[in-house]
């Protein structure tokens, strides 16, 4: 089965991120052709981008604990679903930098976009594809786009249950499939 992580990119205090990430994790979860496995970027704390080897070049050494360690956790994995907010109409800087540290690890291998905000971060899903062609890798036509209408009583509620995004459940489940579909194919292609 492909390990499919999902990358919470949201490292605010107070952040709403968590809330969608735990709706993902537990659909995910629940589903029996992926192992599901979340990755916080509060867990990376990467200084902004100071390489002297760009990672394209650099294989796979890395210069500090914290780069390896996120290197590492991010290469183990088949597929990744990025959770994310758009901040100013675009990717938020700690979810660009920590993609920044990273190349072969992401190499031929699915990407999909579960997005929140007024757009359901529209913009940022936009540059976030544009990032994974140039990375290597194949952003999947789904989406889930969490809008104003379901997120703001999911922001608001200090009793949070993942239930309250059960709308979207289908949206998920369409994402999940494709995403598998690619892990699967290229996973079998990278290992030819
Ligand atoms: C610096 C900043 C810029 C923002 N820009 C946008 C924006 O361009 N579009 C949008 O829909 N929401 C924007 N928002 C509102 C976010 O959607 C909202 O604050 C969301 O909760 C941020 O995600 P987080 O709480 O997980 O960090 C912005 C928020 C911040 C903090």
């Amino acid at each position: 089965m492909p390990l499919i992580q999902v990358v919470l990119a949201s490292t605010r205090s107070k952040r709403f991120g968590e809330r969608p990430a735990a709706w993902v994790m537990d659909r995910l979860g629940a589903r029996t052709d992926l192992d599901a496995e979340l990755v916080d970027l509060r867990d990376h704390p990467l200084p902004f981008y100071d390489l002297a080897t760009p990672p394209a070049h650099a294989g796979r050494t890395y210069p500090d604990e914290v780069t390896a360690a996120w290197a590492g956790t991010i290469d183990r994995a088949d597929g990744y679903v990025v959770v994310t907010p758009e901040y100013n109409h675009g990717v938020p800087a700690v979810l660009k930098n920590a993609l920044d540290h990273l190349s072969i690890e992401l190499r031929r291998k699915p990407i999909a976009y579960v997005g929140y905000g007024g757009t359901g971060a529209a913009r940022a899903i936009t540059q976030l594809r544009q990032i994974a062609a140039e990375q290597d890798m194949a952003a999947i036509r789904s989406s889930v786009p969490i809008l104003p209408d379901v997120m703001v009583p999911a922001l608001k509620t200090d009793t949070f249950d993942v239930e309250m995004l059960a709308s979207l459940d289908r949206r998920l489940d369409t994402l999940a499939a494709d995403l598998v579909w690619w892990a699967e194919a290229l996973k079998a292609a990278r290992k030819a």
